[in-house]
């Protein structure tokens, strides 16, 4: 007769389970021990690997922001392509770009060797900034504003790719980095170092 119903919300009773085998306990042993590894990497990266910005790093309102950036516009604008204002600041000055969706503002022409300091922000969403076709990724947060001191080591017509799911137009989200090589003479025809 049948004594006992059972469902397979409870366990069954008894020592259904076997002991992990030594091997398994190892394999736990080593997988967690590479797990610290990796998590005291990250700080340590930060300071010891020169791969994580440390640059500037501020709150901003991002009405603030994309006001500072038409202003920057206004300053140096020198053309146009399909409405966006191409802007050539000269070396050193701070830089500032914008993402919204689906749009990077404005077209960034600039000075190879010339040190410029980027800001980058967001006035909707996330969005990321990678530079096609060279290696170069951020995240672009909105309400912060990051500066990075960059110097652009190599000349061509680039394109940013937004990197950072953001909406339906994301994968139209495409902006413009124009690098040319520095007039002859100038500082900055002397060689930056990256
Ligand atoms: Cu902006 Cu994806």
């Amino acid at each position: 007769m049948h004594t006992e119903t059972h469902t397979g919300l409870e366990s069954p009773k008894g020592n259904w389970w076997k002991p992990a085998h030594k091997a398994e306990k190892v394999w736990v042993g080593i997988a967690f021990a590479w797990c610290m590894v990796l998590f005291a990497m990250m700080p340590l990266w930060h300071w010891k690997g020169g791969q994580n910005p440390s640059g500037i790093r501020r709150r901003v309102e991002p009405q603030a922001y994309a006001q500072r950036t038409e202003e920057f516009i206004r300053q140096y604008t020198v053309g146009e392509d399909r409405g966006v204002p191409i802007v050539a600041p000269p070396p050193g000055a701070d830089v500032y770009l914008m993402a919204m969706a689906f749009q990077w503002r404005p077209i960034l022409k600039l000075q190879k060797g010339a040190q410029y300091t980027l800001h980058l922000s967001a006035l909707d969403v996330n969005h990321g900034f990678s530079l096609f076709p060279i290696n170069v990724n951020f995240q672009v947060v909105p309400g912060y504003d990051y500066g990075l001191r960059v110097t652009p080591n190599a000349s061509g017509d680039f394109r940013i790719i937004c990197n950072e799911f953001c909406g339906i137009g994301h994968h139209l989200m495409v902006g413009r980095v124009i690098v040319e090589d520095a007039p002859a003479g100038t500082v900055a025809d002397r060689g930056g170092d990256r």
